[in-house]
């Protein structure tokens, strides 16, 4: 259960937040190169955790409300907490999207991207084009005195006019020393609508997009979601600030 208060951060924390969210955004950087035919998501995951480890780091996903591994792969039809696994093999065709949470001095950086694996199909290409684009839009609408639902508007328009749905069951978050905190941050909604944003607010903005529909379903693993219709889906994700001008994105490298 998440408490309802919307925490500002001082600057010293934002700073703690600067750093995690460069190691996760370095993480990410690091596991593009191995995301290739033939490799297996647990082998991703295995290099994330040393790499994690070799920089004093944790992974926040690794027992995090019983979650058995260090970041989440979600391949095609997933729409997000894929579990890695030895025998799920990556080809040429497949997207997957790789989400990683280091926590470093006690502060997490949470970012995902969606990769291109091979040749996926233009209608592939396309959504995960799309998806990076709703998250780049979503960022757009952030500073001071805006509200939530103006990030949501920008990404459901977006999204949609392309034919593509926006997932409800998943939403971005607040983020500081803890992993998922107040405020939710859809990325669907209406303009002008739920709270506004005030400069020293943390929160991840991760749109999941779909080919086909929004709904979404639980595998018996209790973690891997997928589209009910098994078409494709894709998500992008950043932690940012609210700052006294605008927005800073504190998952780059
Ligand atoms: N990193 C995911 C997010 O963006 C959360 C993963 S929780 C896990 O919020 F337990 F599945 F790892
Ligand atoms: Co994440
Ligand atoms: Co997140």
């Amino acid at each position: 259960m998440k408490t309802e208060t919307i925490v500002i951060l001082s600057q010293r924390e934002i700073e703690k937040m600067r750093r995690a969210g460069r190691l996760a955004a370095q993480l990410l950087q690091h596991l593009e190169p191995l995301v290739k035919p033939g490799v297996s998501t647990l082998q991703l995951n295995d290099e994330a955790e040393r790499w994690t480890q070799q920089h004093g780091a944790k992974s926040a996903p690794l027992g995090y409300k019983g979650y058995p591994k260090s970041i989440c792969t979600s391949v095609n039809e997933v729409i997000c907490h894929g579990i890695p696994n030895a025998k799920q093999i990556l080809k040429d065709g497949d997207i997957i999207n790789i989400d990683v949470t280091p926590i470093i001095d006690g502060y997490h950086g949470d970012t995902s991207k969606t990769f291109l694996v091979g040749n996926p199909s233009p209608k592939a290409q396309k959504l995960v084009e799309v998806t990076a684009e709703c998250l780049r839009l979503g960022i757009a609408e952030v500073k001071p005195g805006a509200k939530i639902g103006d990030i949501g508007a920008a990404i459901q328009e977006y999204a949609e006019s392309f034919g593509f749905s926006v997932v409800r069951d998943f939403v971005g978050h607040g983020i500081s020393h803890i992993f998922h905190t107040a405020p939710d941050v859809p990325h669907y909604g209406i303009r002008g609508r739920g709270k506004k944003l005030r400069a020293g607010m943390v929160f991840t903005i991760e749109p999941m997009i779909n080919e086909g529909t929004h709904e979404a379903q639980m595998l018996n693993d209790g973690w891997t979601a997928v589209t009910s219709d098994r078409q494709l889906s894709a998500q992008f994700e950043h932690t940012i600030a609210v700052t006294e001008y605008g927005v800073e994105i504190l998952t780059l490298p």
